[in-house]
């Protein structure tokens, strides 16, 4: 409940004003999450592949929210025990990440409406009952807000929701501006 009125909060707020913009370390983020899901599921099989130190701009807090729903789903709408790929690279200057599952998928009919507000599926609502259907919509708002993109593809043996974000151009310290000053 209280992540629910927490989740509705958010999407209710002008979204320029509630993210924050700070470097942070994607990869440590991904690889945590990851962690955290597999201790919190030990029968999950999840496998990453994580390229280090990708620094995104963005919202720590809010982005761990974005990369837990996204495992949360991979999980919830797979057979128990399932696979869940999760990927994390640099491509085009920006940091991809994809989350691929071996799950029930999404029909052509439901994908249009998977981002919507309380949205849920059928089939999803019967393979797992508990569900607000904000997880998605909170994505979309975290990433979009962020400037990154959100997309997803569905095969009949399952589905891949691939973040792109901005990388932080502020990640590296040049040395020389960290000497003192002759
Ligand atoms: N990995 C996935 N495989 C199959 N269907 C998915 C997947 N991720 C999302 N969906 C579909 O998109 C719908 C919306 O997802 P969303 O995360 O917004 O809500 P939810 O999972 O139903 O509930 P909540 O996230 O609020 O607990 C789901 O109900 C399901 O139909
Ligand atoms: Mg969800």
């Amino acid at each position: 409940m209280t992540r629910l009125v927490g989740d509705v909060l958010l999407l209710n707020r002008d979204r320029a004003q509630s993210l924050e913009r700070a470097p942070v370390d994607f990869s440590r983020l991904c690889g945590e999450e990851a962690w955290r899901m597999q201790l919190a599921e030990p029968t999950a099989s999840l496998q990453v592949q994580i390229a280090t130190n990708l620094m995104v701009e963005g919202d720590a807090q809010r982005l761990q929210q974005v990369v837990r729903n996204l495992l949360e789903n991979a999980l919830n709408y797979s057979p128990r025990g399932g696979a869940v790929e999760v990927s994390l690279k640099k491509q085009n200057g920006r940091a991809r990440l994809s989350v691929r599952d071996f799950g029930i998928g999404i029909s052509t009919e439901e994908l249009p409406k998977i981002f919507d507000r309380f949205y849920r599926g059928v089939e999803a609502s019967r393979v797992h009952r508990e569900g607000a259907g904000l997880g998605l919509s909170i994505v979309k708002y975290v990433v979009e807000g962020l400037g990154g993109d959100i997309s997803v593809e569905s095969r009949p043996n399952g589905a891949t929701f691939v973040v792109e974000l901005p990388m932080s151009q502020r990640s590296g310290k040049r040395l020389r501006d960290l000497l003192p000053v002759p």
